[in-house]
């Protein structure tokens, strides 16, 4: 049978995986796809950098115009990542007749209308399995095996090195910058950490996932997100004296023909299972009207997993499966694009830590200015004043009941007005 020539854009961290194993697995990956795989072309910037991978020096190239111009490349891998020229290459590569396989989510958060109508245009496929969950087979999930469900909602840990980051902190106790220096001595932080503590990373995910399960809706700009970088430890404290953890959460849920999406610290019960994923790990929990709640959680990054979704996405490709997936999931579709749910129609329990001064009365205005936003008090907490704030404040934590998110940011604002407030108060949402 015809060889399947694939390109690979970029031959880094995951390219280097997927190279080697189609150099050193070629026989078993091409028995699973029914053809002989060949890797054409590894483009680079820079092909004298080792690569921990023995490549044949004759299928090196730092011209895309070799890759795009070789008409026995059917497949292109892009694993350059970031939006330029990564955007650039998919779509050329769509528009000279070859399929693509992508673990790029930001490219896709961002361009996904654009490169899934060239798609659709060209009569190609995109295949983005390992783009979400590294390893974790959640977009086949998604796609295929739940196929028959209305999906109701999600409820995701989608950033590896924020769990890590929140997992040392809760269980070694050390500050945020401690955890973010440990996870970058470990390999699990880049030098610039800032996509993943800023909740970016969980965002263009999250918008992957609502996409696949909702349909096209609101853009990716649009998705409320909060990062773990301002997270203290002292609310993981007062969270697990509640019987709480902190996790990123990222979620998204159908309501009434909107879409609700957001990321952020969010108290999670220490006994419900997104609880329990600890360090790099990822979990990921969906909920479908005919099936209920299904969890999948495994490596949400690193080579090997990432590796094992892009060969996956490549023998689906090879066996002509991707093709027919891609075709009933409309992901072009731009008519009934679906609307964000606005924040006045968004319910939620919320953590709130207040910093006061300790006297008499403080207590009793906080609860007024609650009470007149009809926010309901389920409990409150006054500690001790912490080491970081000043003079005699002391931070009360109150837990609220099932409240409006625009009524309790008014509340919120309000009680930041009173002079006995001594500091902008702290408030995270808490999963149900
Ligand atoms: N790393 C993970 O664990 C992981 C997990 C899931 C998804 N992903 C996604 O996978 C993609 C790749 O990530 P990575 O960690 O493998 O990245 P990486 O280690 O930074 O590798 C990027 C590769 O792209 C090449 N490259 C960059 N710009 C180029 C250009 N203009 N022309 C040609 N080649 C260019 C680089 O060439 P040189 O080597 O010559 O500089 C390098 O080989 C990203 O979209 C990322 O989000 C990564």
């Amino acid at each position: 049978m015809e060889p399947l020539g694939i390109a690979l854009l970029g031959c880094g961290t995951v390219g280097s995986g997927v190279a080697r194993l189609l150099l050193t697995e070629n026989e078993r990956l091409s028995k699973r796809a029914g053809r002989p795989l060949r890797l054409r072309w590894v483009l680079v910037r820079d092909p004298s950098k080792p690569r921990g991978v023995a490549l044949p020096s004759d299928i090196i190239t730092t011209d895309f115009r070799t890759v795009l111009r070789d008409p026995q490349v059917m497949v292109v891998i892009e694993l350059i990542g970031g939006l330029e020229p990564a955007r650039h290459f998919i779509l050329q590569s769509l528009e000279a007749g070859k399929d693509v396989i992508t673990a790029n989510k930001a490219v896709l958060a961002h361009y996904g209308d654009d490169i899934f109508e060239t798609a659709r245009r060209y009569g190609r496929t995109v295949a983005f399995e390992a783009s979400v969950g590294g390893g974790i087979p959640i977009i086949a999930a998604l796609a295929e095996e739940l196929a028959a469900n209305q999906i109701l909602s999600i409820q995701a840990i989608l950033n590896g090195t924020s769990n890590f980051i929140l997992t040392q902190m809760q269980e070694e106790g050390v500050s945020y910058e401690a955890a973010l220096a440990e996870a970058q001595r470990r390999g699990y932080a880049e030098a610039d950490p800032t996509l993943d503590v800023s909740g970016a990373d969980a965002a263009h995910k999250l918008a992957i996932l609502s996409r696949l399960a909702f349909g096209p809706g609101p853009s990716v700009q649009e998705i409320f997100c909060r990062g773990i970088d301002q997270l203290q430890l002292a609310d993981l404290r007062f969270a697990q004296e509640l019987g709480y953890t902190i996790k990123l959460l990222a979620e998204a849920w159908l309501q009434d023909g909107q879409v609700a999406l957001h990321v952020e610290p969010t108290l999670i019960h220490r006994l419900a299972p997104l609880a329990q994923v600890r360090g790099v790990y990822n979990a990921i929990l969906v909920r479908g009207d005919v099936v209920g709640q299904t969890l999948y959680a495994g490596r949400g990054a690193g080579q090997m997993p990432t590796t094992s979704a892009i060969l996956a996405d490549l023998i689906d490709l090879a066996i002509g499966r991707a093709q027919l997936t891609f075709r009933t999931l409309r992901l072009w579709e731009n008519h009934n694009r679906l609307p964000l749910r606005p924040p006045e129609r968004i319910r939620s329990r919320f953590y709130l830590r207040i910093t006061v001064e300790d006297r008499p009365g403080v207590i009793g205005e906080v609860a007024t200015i609650l009470g007149k936003h009809q926010v309901s008090i389920s409990s409150v907490i006054q500690h001790e004043a912490l080491d970081e704030c000043e003079g005699e404040a002391v931070p009360v934590v109150i837990m609220t009941h099932t409240t409006n998110l625009s009524a309790f940011r008014l509340a919120v604002a309000q009680i930041d007005r009173l002079s006995c407030v001594a500091a902008p108060s702290i408030y995270y949402p808490v999963a149900d």
